[in-house]
This record gives C-alpha cells, structure tokens and sequence, in this order.
C-alpha cells in the first residue's frame, strides 16, 4: 500500500486573477476565438454538454450560430441523433448560415462505431466520445477503432479525465481535444458516491501541462463567466457546460410552473437515477441528481452575457485573445476573506 501524495488543489472560487495594464481601448477589439484542432475552430470558446436536457437540435442551433457547439446527446436510437443533428444544419442553413459546428456524442461499445458514421453523414463536424471515466481500456479500443472506422481528419473529442496521464494517454490513442474534470459538475454525485475527483480548475492546471497536440476542455463546475475566464487563464481552451445553458428555450423538456407562478425546467445527470431509467428501464449504480432551474428564456441572451464577460474578463489582463491570455495571466490564490469579498456582498450585511 502506498500512500496518496497529499497535494492540495485548487478550485474557480480559491482563486483570482491580477489586473494588469491594458491598451485595449474597446472589448470589441478582443477575439473570443479558439482553435481546438484538427479542424475544430469556435469563434466562441463554450460548448454545450451531451446531455438529454441539454443538448437536442434547438440548443444545437444556438450555440452553432453564436460561434459555440452543442454537442447532441446520444441517448436516443442512432437515427433520431441523427436527425437532431441534420435537422439544426438544415434550420441554420435555411436562416443563412454557414454550416455550423455540431458535435455528435458517442459511447465505447455497441453501435457507436456505425453511430459515429452516421452522424457524421448527416452533418456533425466533430464527434465526442462520452464516458464519465475515459482514462480507460475501453476508451482506448474505442479511440482506434473510430480512427480505424473514420480516419485522421475528423476531429475527435474524448473524456472525461482529471489528470495529466489521463489527457497524454486520450492523446496519444487519437483524441484531438480532452474533457477534463470527474466529479465537478453541478448535478455530479462521483465524488460522493466513489471518493474520487480533483477540483476544477487543479485538473485544467494538470491537463495543460501536456506535451501532446491535444486541447483541454474545461468541463463542469463552471458557474459564470468569471469561472470561465479563469478556466482559460489555467490553460483551457474551450469550456463545456451544463448548468449555465439549463432551463432555457432551447434546452430540452417542457416549462414547468407550480402554484406561485414559479417557472423552472428540468436538468439531470446522465447517470442520475431518473436519467438511467428513462433511457434503460433500470438503473445500477447512480452518480448524478436530477434537479429544477429556473426557467430562464432564450439562451441567446446568456451567451451574449457571458461572451461579454470573456471578453472583459481577457481585457482586464490586456490579452486581445485567449491564446495572448494564457501566456500573460498571472493567478493568485485568495483567502475564504477574499472569496466572500469577491462576491456580491451587500445583501445579508448588518449596518
Ligand atoms: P455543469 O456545467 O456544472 O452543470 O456540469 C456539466 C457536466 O457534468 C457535463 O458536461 C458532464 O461532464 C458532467 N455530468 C453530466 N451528467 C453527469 C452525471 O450524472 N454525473 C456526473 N457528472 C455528470
């Protein structure tokens, strides 16, 4: 038996970053822009997550026509994924817009090879394969029997990993791009029910340290844009979310409303209970909880905010773009003071 080294981690709210002199006159001159390889290019750095009150054609549509990707969850037969997929290309198109980034998630085993074809035909431009703990064997024959299947020249995202290892093995088996965190995001159990996880942010940190052509994904846990931007400031490239994008007009699922006119959707782990019974019948072991948010209108207003917020958030360290701001960050880690400076504080005060 050996013991774990006991490294402390860091997560978005233990830290913040330091203003520095800026020459940027206006945020429009800095770009949200990011290339995550192999073809893969969002002039906005967010994605939506493969989940079933997530991402369907609608949210596909959106993200795709501000800059982002959702990518369509692969929690229906291979057809209807399918058909999400074609129907968002075809409803941008009809609105004038160039073809757009979708991603179609996949799985390990079963179909997913002859899934991952037809996704493809019908429109995605880049495939994610989609498991909680993809630093793993079947992750592995999965990432080589899709290059085998499909070639070199899509774009492949995999995950989900938390370390350094976990992203260089995912690169070096075929992954262009790595979703990095286990255990973080806002409807994730992992960590309760197995023990294990990293924070957030530790796990960008890790991850962006590879010496492998392969780009992180901070995925999970982001609440804001301010997450967002420090996500990038520890080397992500992109970020995906959940949470942030739930209880829209484009999320999946119907408004529900209660006796005080109260509004709220649904959002729900894919492995919550809920999520596997619908999808299986049953449920074995569940690491995700299924929960109401505020129903919160068209999700084209979020995303303007929170571009907004990059965009400012890169301005205060005078980085014209995300790449600029990676090499000029500088973090520093705050007290549990700061952090409770650092939010809105007036609320609760006593004068
Ligand atoms: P959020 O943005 O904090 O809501 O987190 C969304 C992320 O949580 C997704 O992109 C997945 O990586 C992860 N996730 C989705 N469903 C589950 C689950 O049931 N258990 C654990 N993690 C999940």
């Amino acid at each position: 038996m050996t013991w774990p080294k006991l490294d402390e981690a860091l997560s978005y709210d233990d830290v913040l970053l330091i203003p520095q002199y800026s020459d940027i006159r206006s945020r429009t001159e800095v770009s949200t822009t990011t290339d995550l390889g192999n073809g893969l290019v969002l002039r906005l750095p967010i994605i939506a997550s493969p989940m079933d009150t997530i991402s369907e054609s609608a949210m596909a549509i959106s993200l795709g026509i501000a800059g982002g990707a959702a990518i369509i969850h692969r929690y229906n037969g291979i057809e209807m994924q399918s058909r999400m997929v074609s129907l968002a290309q075809e409803v941008s198109n009809q609105k004038g817009h160039d073809p757009i980034n979708i991603g179609g998630a996949v799985g390990i085993s079963g179909d997913f090879i002859e899934r991952a074809k037809t996704l493809l035909e019908s429109g995605a431009t880049f495939l994610c394969v989609d498991v909680a703990h993809g630093h793993h064997i079947l992750m592995e024959e999965a990432l080589a029997g899709l290059r085998d299947a499909i070639g070199n020249d899509v774009h492949i995202m995999a995950g989900n990993v938390a370390t350094l290892e976990g992203i260089n093995d995912l690169a070096d088996w075929g992954a262009d791009s790595v979703r990095c965190n286990i255990g973080g995001g806002s409807i994730c159990s992992t960590r309760v029910q197995t023990g294990h996880g990293v924070p957030g942010l530790q796990t960008v940190i890790d991850c962006s340290k590879t010496d492998r052509k392969v780009t992180v994904i901070a995925d999970g846990g982001i609440r804001n844009s301010g997450d967002m931007v420090k996500a990038f400031a520890a080397g992500a490239d992109a970020v995906m979310c959940g949470s942030l994008l739930a209880g829209t007009d484009e999320s999946p699922g119907k408004v529900m409303e209660d006796a005080n006119g109260y509004r709220w959707k649904n959002y729900r782990g894919m492995a919550s209970k809920e999520a596997q019974v619908n999808w299986r019948g049953n449920y074995s072991s569940y690491e995700g909880v299924s929960a109401r948010v505020p129903y919160r209108g068209s999700v084209v207003k979020i995303l303007e905010d929170l571009e907004r917020g990059i965009r400012s958030g890169l301005s205060y360290s005078g980085a014209r773009s995300i790449a600029e701001f990676q090499s000029v960050a500088k973090m520093l880690r705050q007290t549990s003071a700061g952090m409770g400076e650092s939010k809105t504080h007036i609320l609760g005060r006593q004068w």
